[in-house]
């Protein structure tokens, strides 16, 4: 397989004719696994995904970081819009096929993307006996957020798109029609110039951003919203508050707004595709020293070393493999 650029978008390794996706239980080529167009899922938003990254940690072995919590997570929303209930693959079969995958694609390091969708068959919205497929791709993805914004951190807006609250949506699923408000979000910001919105809810309380939670740092106290709140229950933001408390760090999960982030000595977002990336300003506003602060180089750095197998106090979330 031809390697792309750490940087190439996926649109352009998808271009590529040797990718292979596993599908429904098979590693196909990408090319032999479109979707049929009348696909349900396609057409309305309801399917259940993750985004999860490997790294490598050797010369040819591979480390997928959470796996386990990732596919519980997957299952979790899968049961949240019922989709679980066609599921034919489980917990041990989900597990297999995203290592199977970045080995089909000889991939040591890189991001699986799993998917479980309606198929075609009943058209109408309410459709329940449609088959239920499951598809795991993976590619190479270098900083979601930029090489510079891990390094330097990124701008970022308070968006006029508010995060969907609870009697609106499932906000702790990671359901596929769901990224539309974050793809309005993201791409308003993108076209004002920031990097990254931050979406705030109806009472408007900082939530996340539209891939990633948010941490801010005020008086050497990490704080971050709430699970209570409307906001997806981030992998990355378990293992950061984790990682804060091993180091003794105070973490407070509590709802602030946007005048206390303004303030902050420090603020960072956390995500499976974007890591652990500062945020130098918001909506124009300096936060800190408009550069990356030190608790957040702290943690960011602790964070690489666990995932890239360097810090053996947490080999227990990595799952390592091989390549063929
Ligand atoms: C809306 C949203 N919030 C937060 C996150 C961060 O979650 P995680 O750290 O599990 O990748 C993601 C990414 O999955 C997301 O899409």
């Amino acid at each position: 397989m031809v390697q792309s650029p750490v940087s190439a978008a996926p649109e352009a390794i998808a271009a590529q004719t040797d990718v292979r996706v596993w599908v429904n239980g098979q590693i196909v080529d990408a090319e032999g696994a479109r979707l049929p167009h009348l696909t349900h899922s396609f057409h309305y938003g309801l399917g259940a995904f993750e985004g999860i990254r490997a790294y490598e940690v050797a010369p040819g072995v591979g480390a997928v970081f959470r796996l386990d919590d990732h596919i519980r997570r997957l299952i979790a929303s899968c049961h949240l819009v019922t989709l679980d209930k066609a599921l034919t693959f489980s917990h041990a079969d989900l597990t297999q096929a995203c290592v199977a995958t970045l080995q089909a694609n000889r991939l040591s390091e890189g991001y699986l993307r799993p998917v479980i969708y309606l198929g075609a068959g009943a058209m109408g919205i309410g459709a329940t006996s449609n088959p239920v497929h499951a598809l795991v791709a993976g590619w190479k993805w270098g900083a979601y957020l930029g090489d510079e914004g891990l390094r330097r951190g990124i701008a970022c807006c308070i968006s006029s798109f508010q995060r969907p609250g609870h009697a609106t949506t499932l906000t702790k699923g990671k359901l596929t029609g769901q990224y539309i408000n974050s793809i309005l979000a993201k791409r308003e910001a993108v076209g004002n110039g920031y990097d990254e919105a931050i979406l705030l809810n109806e009472q408007g309380y900082i939530t996340e951003a539209t891939g990633e939670n948010v941490f801010m740092v005020k008086d050497n106290q990490l704080i971050t919203p709430p699970l209570g709140m409307n906001i997806l229950a981030g992998i990355t933001r378990a293992t950061m508050i984790e990682m804060a408390c091993d180091r003794g760090i105070i973490v407070v999960e509590r709802p602030f707004a946007r005048d206390e982030l303004y303030c902050a000595d420090e603020v960072f977002l956390t995500g499976t595709a974007a890591e652990v990336t500062p945020v130098r300003a918001v909506d124009g506003r300096n936060i800190g020293q408009g550069q990356r602060g030190p608790m957040t180089e702290l943690l960011q750095q602790g964070y690489f070393d666990i995932v890239r197998g360097r810090d053996s106090r947490y080999a227990r979330w990595l799952t390592r493999f091989d390549l063929p």
